[in-house]
């Protein structure tokens, strides 16, 4: 008998990735530039026939890894994708109309995967002027809550938790037995992390990944991280041989060479204090630069200046709406310099 499950056939997925490569791509938090040509040069010189026929090691990086974080192994799911992650500790850990409670606006994928397997999202709102109070999330942590999601930083609105809030939140959790995923995909680029609690705690998840700052999200690599009997339960939902070798290669390549991984966040920074000192000088407001993107109120309509953007100057932005009081409002990631004065140059040639 044919059947088709009405949870996926209702979903609604957005599949905007692509034809994008002839643009400068700043809507999807990537890093325009990448890692260093020679050093991907390099990299690639040491891929041979059979490491390409070979299922990949994945035990090895995870030593790396776990050597590079100050853990063992036990405390690692390697995945391919952060995204990946996210949806196995859903689905280990909610049920049937579970109840999940989660910031919003926020990286869209865990509402999606609460539909996709019938869990209860509850959305926890911003304030009307862009903060987020713990309180308001503490009142949603009821005593059938199954999963508390967090992001340090979220996305898109950059906010971040200090030290004492997110003690009180892991309390009131522990009280009320509720898992928390933190996600920390824009780690680095805000350096301050909670991944001692899920490397010392329990029922406590940090999600990472390759993506941002190792600017390597076209090879796909994140890992969970937390308590080894936590990490067993993802471990059992991930596909064999989840994550792919060149990956893991150039992942291991970059925490071996800690100048690389150095530069990387040199060159942010330096576009970060560029883009914000030009948007400063120009009469510009912003905010929420807590990631690697930033939130830009515009002069006009900032729906055309995405589509002109993308029509006369190949450079791909996003637009949100219902931002407090910026409204309609750009979110543009942030790259090296150069990238960041082309944006500049655009925008201010088209928002008047
Ligand atoms: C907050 C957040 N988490 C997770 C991801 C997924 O990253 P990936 O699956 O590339 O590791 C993204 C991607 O943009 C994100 O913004």
């Amino acid at each position: 008998m044919y059947y088709l499950n009405p949870r996926i056939e209702n979903l609604f997925r957005i599949f905007d990735q692509n034809e994008r490569k002839d643009y400068l791509r700043l809507d999807l938090n990537e890093n325009p530039g990448g890692l260093p040509k020679e050093f991907i040069e390099k990299v690639l010189k040491d891929i041979t026939p059979q490491f390409v026929a070979q299922y990949p090691e994945t035990l090895h990086f995870t030593e790396v890894l776990a050597k590079f974080l100050n853990t063992d192994i036990s405390h690692l799911c390697l995945v391919n994708g952060s995204a990946e992650g996210i949806r196995y500790v859903i689905q280990a850990f909610t049920s049937e109309n579970g109840r999940i409670v989660g910031v919003v606006p926020s990286y869209f994928m865990f509402q999606v995967y609460s539909e996709m397997y019938g869990r209860n999202f509850v959305k926890v709102p911003y304030n009307e002027d862009l903060t987020m109070s713990i309180d308001n999330i503490i009142s949603e942590m009821t005593d059938d809550t199954q999963l508390l999601i967090l992001l340090n930083p979220n996305n898109p609105m950059g906010n971040v938790y200090s030290e004492d809030e997110f003690e009180t939140l892991f309390e009131t959790a522990n009280q009320k037995q509720i898992t928390i995923l933190v996600d920390e995909a824009y780690h680095y680029f805000y350096p301050k992390t909670f991944i001692q609690y899920a490397l010392n705690k329990e029922h406590v998840f940090v999600t990472r990944t390759f993506s941002k700052l190792f600017s390597m999200a076209g090879c796909r690599l994140g890992y969970v991280a937390g308590w080894p009997d936590g990490i067993k339960m993802v471990q059992k939902l991930c596909t064999p041989h989840n994550t792919n070798a060149f990956a893991m290669k150039i992942a291991e390549e970059v925490i071996k060479n800690p100048k690389v991984l150095q530069s990387l966040i040199d060159n942010f920074n330096e576009g970060r204090s560029y883009l914000i000192d030009i948007l400063d000088n120009n009469g510009y407001q912003h905010k929420g630069e807590a990631g690697n993107f930033i939130f830009i109120k515009t002069k006009t309509d900032a729906q055309k200046i995405v589509e002109r953007m993308k029509a006369e100057k190949k450079i791909l932005i996003k637009s949100y709406p219902n931002v407090g009081n910026f409204g309609t409002c750009l979110r543009v990631s942030i790259g090296e310099k150069k990238y960041m004065q082309m944006f500049c140059e655009a925008l201010f040639e088209l928002d008047r």
